[in-house]
């Protein structure tokens, strides 16, 4: 029994996936049953990396996602479209779907999770996030007794990278873009990763999952890393800290789940560099690596390192989604329907849920913050910064000034944990002290 597969896209991420396709040898047995029957491409007359079979490439993508003959469709052309319009019909022609599109299934998720639960097809997206690191199976299967707490997460390799060669080599960031650039670690257009489009579409992906609900995109709050200078990493050093683009998904503690009134959790879900402790965990986490920190009860921490990105490794996690598929066909083909006249999925690898999470605003987060502000270099200036920051509710855990740049002081603040929108009320008054010149940077802290 041959499981047929049709592949959208033979670029990085297809190239990978059809080598692991033609090429099965020690891996798992099943792998054997996948054929891979059609490949759709822009133009037939590249020169391909990967040996296939003669006559499967094709032009016409619609062709794949209609032919009767094929059972899985794997998406790997990226962008929204004509991606999302694929999916909704290889769905809609009883496909099963693998994708690796993170920007389509943040955004189009609910009509392409729910046109699949009435289609009785499974859409499997472990690639979405992370690439070759499994953490959307972890999530759906082997965490699923746990009430999850906190994401934290790396799922960004582009700014990883340019963030530790900063912290690395104490150079600015416009510097280290270009060189990552012309290293072909950054897009031409960085935009998606450093402004951080790329993590919020995958933290919206991993909030859904671990939260049950559905997320709207535009209420992920988020910061890219365009702002951060050779400053702030040195004085986050002397701090003990690192600074890194964190992708957080969390219960607000402040709000905790109520069984009996079934008040939805408010989750805080969102995107900004942090200072994390160099202890921590995810302060070792590297250059293009990503890695993901769930924290579960029972379970306590969990942490997943590896590829975020890269042909092989994303590849990897296409495969294992494809497996997944065949071997619920191989169990058995027929689509079984309930008695409501729903198809009948796996609870565990199909989308169970509807409704939408409630996400709280980003001036109800309670943080610390590091904060550094360029000022006069006179007397009283730092009490006067104190005593707005008291006026406001929040409390200094140290005030810093370390000498002096384009001669003016240079004073930086951490805060204690405070409401976020109390100390941006403090922050608008201190902006129009007349010593004060410049807020440059204000950074939340782990
Ligand atoms: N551009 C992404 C990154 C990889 O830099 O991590 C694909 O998700």
């Amino acid at each position: 029994m041959a499981f047929k597969v049709g592949l959208l896209g033979l670029g990085t991420v297809g190239t990978g996936t059809a080598e692991i396709l033609m090429n099965p040898a020690q891996r798992h047995p099943l792998l054997r049953e996948i054929e891979l029957c059609r490949v759709g491409v822009r133009s037939l007359d590249k020169t391909r990396s990967v040996h296939l079979p003669s006559g499967i490439l094709t032009t016409d993508l619609e062709a794949i996602v209609t032919d009767p003959t094929i059972d899985i469709v794997i998406e790997v052309i990226g962008g929204l479209e004509p991606a999302r319009s694929l999916i909704l019909k290889a769905i809609a022609h009883g496909k099963h779907v693998v994708t690796a599109n993170k920007a389509a299934i943040a955004r189009f998720g609910d009509e392409i999770f729910t046109a699949a639960n009435e289609a009785g097809v499974y859409v499997l997206i472990e690639a979405a996030v992370a690439g070759g690191i499994p953490v959307i199976e972890p999530l759906k299967q082997s965490l699923c007794a746990n009430r999850i707490h906190a994401i934290t997460g790396i799922i960004n390799g582009t700014t990883n990278y340019i963030l530790t060669r900063m912290q690395t080599e104490g150079s600015d960031f416009d510097t280290i873009l270009a060189d990552a650039q012309r290293l072909g670690y950054a897009e031409a257009d960085p935009t998606a990763d450093i402004d951080g489009f790329d993590a919020a579409d995958k933290v919206a992906i991993l909030a859904s999952l671990a939260f049950g609900g559905r997320i709207k995109l535009p209420e992920v709050y988020r910061e890219g890393i365009r702002q951060i200078s050779a400053a702030d990493i040195a004085y986050a050093e002397r701090l003990g800290f690192v600074i890194k683009l964190l992708a957080t998904a969390k219960r607000d503690a402040a709000i905790e789940f109520d069984e009996t009134s079934g008040q939805p959790d408010q989750l805080q879900v969102r995107v900004h560099p942090t200072l994390v402790p160099k202890a921590h965990p995810l302060a070792s986490v590297n250059g293009v690596f990503n890695a993901i920190l769930i924290e579960g009860d029972p379970v306590g921490q969990v942490m997943f390192f590896g590829p975020g990105a890269g042909s092989g490794p994303t590849a990897s996690a296409i495969v294992s989604d494809i497996l997944n598929i065949a071997a619920i066909l191989k169990v058995g083909r027929e689509r079984v329907v309930q008695a409501d006249g729903t198809p009948l999925l796996d609870p565990l690898l199909a989308c169970s849920h509807q409704h939408y999470c409630t996400i709280a605003p980003i001036d109800d987060l309670v943080t610390r913050f590091y904060a550094r502000v360029l000022t006069q270099d006179n007397p009283g200036v730092i009490g006067k910064l104190g005593t707005c920051f008291g006026n406001h509710d929040v409390s200094l855990e140290s005030v810093v000034q370390i000498g002096l740049r384009d001669n003016l002081a240079e004073i930086v603040v951490i805060t204690h944990h405070v409401r976020e929108g109390n100390f941006r009320h403090a922050l608008e008054e201190i902006r129009c002290f007349e010593a004060v010149a410049i807020v440059p940077s204000v950074l939340r802290v782990l």
